[in-house]
């Protein structure tokens, strides 16, 4: 079996916001690869025994006080390093090179003239000028400068307002480059991540699908023994990529508690119980627990409080269905990379919570079970990859976001069943028009709100006077901010004839025509 771990890249992270997408690169190029904060302790750094390290951008100027400097060792390794943006300000500061603001921060499109006949940068081009040099349309985002370049180091790349816009020492295999290859609006972005990856670090492309579900199911084995794992399956994404993965570990080691909240969308419960227990063989204990929800969550209208009333609960009921299970040493999760990263935080890193967010699957506080999380070195596309290895239909591995708390944040105020279940049928005529336009995959998240006002209608025989549907659909790269998708109109026009002809408690439909911010995706 290839050790998939055994060429991996360090990414210092020095707060930019696109850090996590150098890594999802990296792994593109089929290498593995950590981001650490840039303030880690050296000892990390080299433990982890980088092949190569990617010095990110950030949002701290080179030229003040509270900037972030590389870390010594991470030209002591003697591995090659690329800097980008803030990483290659830092680089040039570090060799002795001069750094200053431009008074003119420069964001967006730029054309690059590739110099030097760079390894890094040879033949990576997406058009030639008059003069037969190559050059590179890229995306460019700072404030600061390299004014002069450290010794030792040559030209690689420049622009009209940045003549150095890229420099090297390549005998010491030292790469910067002042925009950023790591988004797609550099558009030969993953060829110079692949070649540097690739031809300078010279990393085996064995970060492969195939090769992540033998190293898993290897390590899970190795992990749990002969132990029984208990997985709190969802019917999301990471949930059911975790039960598919230790089932073909472990088989029937695997016990899946799956609650049916009643929050869930149509036929949904019915589809995990089909795909896990039915078509997987999985041993699943299916709980019908609508009821226990409606009856916690009466009179209950303020949306942090309906997220923990629903997130407890589960914690509970789950509690209860674990407890008549003898012998359960071990509980699985579905944490993947971006979770982990999140929760170990940065120097850097400032995040704001917006809303308490809440996953299915915390620790039963008393239970003393030790974690299992098989997907913890996975970025989300990866999750996807390694579902569809697995055998499990599209459908399920190319969904969308739900939300832990369901239907729960999207009926507006208090849930009640009967919203629930109008609610249930809107969003299921607007899911399913989405993927017979082909639009489903077009969008980011798409579903229906259910608000609980009232407004009167005409219909073929009389007067309605019933509740609104808004339909939401965004688009996304990170959910952090989201457009509203322009769906087209004639589109919009069926989605709303069907919801209000097929179901009677309907009167209107209206379209979310919000962006976050200010607005976020979900209503509550
Ligand atoms: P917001 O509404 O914060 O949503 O813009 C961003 C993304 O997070 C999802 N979301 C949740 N997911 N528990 C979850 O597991 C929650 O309580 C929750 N609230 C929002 C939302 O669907 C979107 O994808």
């Amino acid at each position: 079996m290839p050790d998939i771990h055994n060429h991996k890249i360090l990414i210092l992270d020095f707060g930019s916001q696109f850090t996590q997408l150098i890594a999802r690169r990296v792994r593109e190029a089929g290498v593995y690869c950590e981001i650490y904060a840039c303030d880690v302790a050296v000892q990390a750094i080299t433990d982890f025994q980088p092949r190569g390290i990617i010095l990110s951008g950030g949002p701290e100027s080179v030229a003040t006080e509270s900037r972030h400097p590389v870390p010594d060792v991470v030209f002591d390794l003697n591995v090659p390093v690329l800097g980008i943006c803030y990483g290659m300000q830092a680089m040039a500061a570090h060799f002795g090179g001069e750094v200053a603001p431009h008074g003119k921060s420069e964001f967006g499109y730029a054309t690059v003239r590739a110099r030097g006949h760079s390894k890094l940068l040879k033949g990576i081009q997406d058009q030639v000028n008059d003069e037969g040099h190559g050059l590179l349309d890229v995306w460019m985002s700072h404030g600061d400068r390299v004014e002069s370049l450290p010794e030792g180091f040559k030209l690689i790349a420049s622009t009209e307002s940045a003549p150095i816009a890229g420099f090297a020492n390549e005998d010491r295999k030292l790469y910067a480059l002042q925009f950023h290859v790591e988004v797609t609006h550099t558009k030969r972005g993953s060829d110079i991540i692949n070649r540097f990856v690739a031809d300078v670090c010279e990393c085996n492309a064995e970060w492969q699908p195939a090769g992540i579900v033998d190293a898993s199911i290897a390590s899970v084995k190795d992990q749990v023994g002969s132990d029984t794992v208990l997985l709190a399956l969802s019917g999301g994404v990471d949930s059911s990529v975790v039960a598919a993965m230790l089932h073909k570990a472990i088989g029937s080691q695997l016990v899946c508690v799956f609650v049916d909240n009643g929050l869930l969308r149509l036929g949904e419960g019915d589809q995990v119980m089909e795909t896990f227990a039915k078509s997987l063989g999985v041993r699943v204990i299916r709980v019908n627990a609508e009821q226990e929800f409606l009856d916690a969550l009466q009179g209950v209208d303020d949306p942090e409080q309906k997220r923990k009333v629903i997130g407890g609960l589960f914690i509970q009921i789950f509690e209860r269905e674990a407890r008549k299970l003898e012998g359960v040493k071990w509980l699985a999760q579905g944490t993947i990379y971006p979770d982990v990263i999140e929760s170990a935080g940065s120097a850097t890193g400032k995040a704001h919570v917006i809303k308490s967010h809440h996953n299915v699957g915390g620790l039963p506080a008393d239970m003393k079970l030790s974690l299992v999380e098989p997907l913890r070195e996975l970025f989300k596309d990866e999750v996807r990859k390694v579902g569809r290895e697995l055998g499990l239909p599209d459908a399920m591995v190319d969904r969308h976001p739900f939300p832990g708390p369901g239907l729960g944040v999207r009926i507006l105020g208090e849930v009640r069943k009967e919203y629930a279940d109008t609610l249930r049928l809107a969003d299921d005529i607007f899911i399913s028009e989405l993927r017979s336009h082909n639009l489903y995959h077009e969008v980011s998240q798409a579903f229906a709100v259910f608000l609980p006002v009232k407004s009167v209608g005409v219909t073929g025989d009389g007067r309605r006077y019933a509740h609104v549907i808004s339909l939401r659909a965004v688009e996304t790269s990170d959910f952090m901010t989201a457009n509203w998708a322009h769906l087209p109109h004639e589109f919009l026009d069926q989605v709303s004839r069907r919801i209000i002809n097929e179901i009677d408690a309907v009167a209107r439909v209206v379209y979310d025509i919000s962006g976050k911010p200010p607005a976020t995706i979900e209503w509550e």
